[in-house]
């Protein structure tokens, strides 16, 4: 069946995939994000009839034919390009699971161990939702959630807090839904309400 084309001439970005957080030149942070949800959006989108950008992280997912790939590692790579695109579209899809916190310095050379324990320090990523929520107008921003229990209550919060037009909870305990499957269980919430989808 052939897609309708609704979103002719609409400009889409979407984030995807799982920020690479740098320790030193060997090694670093990241998350089991797969990027599977994020680039089968942005091949929706794409199939009817958007122009997509699609901003990501690590993933081993081939680039949706049509879409225009953007490949980042850090969640300050992801924000600097993600904030920037945004001024140019009107539909932004933030599917990205980026990385909350970030080593305070990127060692230059590989850490080498001692028989002592040792500890990084972390600080605060910028959110990247929350800065395009920030000066959204009248553009759409659509944000993910996941939550391993009191999902919708804290979905709420994060909808008002960062601006979004409405925001798509994932339960990590939902069969079928998580990371890596083909399948997903999903809630729709915005201001008026919520919306749960069968699988
Ligand atoms: O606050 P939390 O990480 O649960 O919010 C999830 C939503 O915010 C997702 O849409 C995610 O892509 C986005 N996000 C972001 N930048 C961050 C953290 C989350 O864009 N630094």
């Amino acid at each position: 069946e052939k897609k309708k084309s609704t979103l002719c001439g609409k400009r889409c970005i979407v984030t995807a995939g799982a920020t690479i957080e740098p320790i030193d030149p060997v090694r670093y942070i990241t998350n089991h994000s797969t990027g599977k949800m994020g680039y089968a959006i942005a091949a929706a989108l794409r199939a009817r009839g958007a122009e997509v950008q699609l901003i990501s992280g690590r993933t081993v997912l081939d680039t949706p034919v049509g879409v225009e790939r953007i490949y980042v590692l850090s969640a300050e790579d992801m924000y600097r390009e993600a904030t920037q695109r945004f001024e140019d579209a009107d539909i932004a899809v933030m599917c990205a699971a980026v990385a909350d916190y970030t080593p305070a310095k990127v060692a230059e050379h590989k850490i080498k161990k001692s028989d002592d324990d040792m500890s990084i320090e972390l600080v605060r990523t910028k959110d990247i939702a929350a800065a395009l929520g920030a000066v959204k107008g009248d553009r759409v921003l659509v944000g993910f959630a996941l939550e391993s229990d009191a999902g919708v209550k804290s979905a709420q919060s994060k909808l008002k807090r960062k601006n979004l037009n409405f925001i798509v909870l994932n339960s990590l305990t939902d069969k079928g839904a998580g990371f890596g499957v083909d399948t997903n269980k999903v809630t729709f919430i915005d201001s008026n309400g919520s919306q749960s989808l069968p699988l």
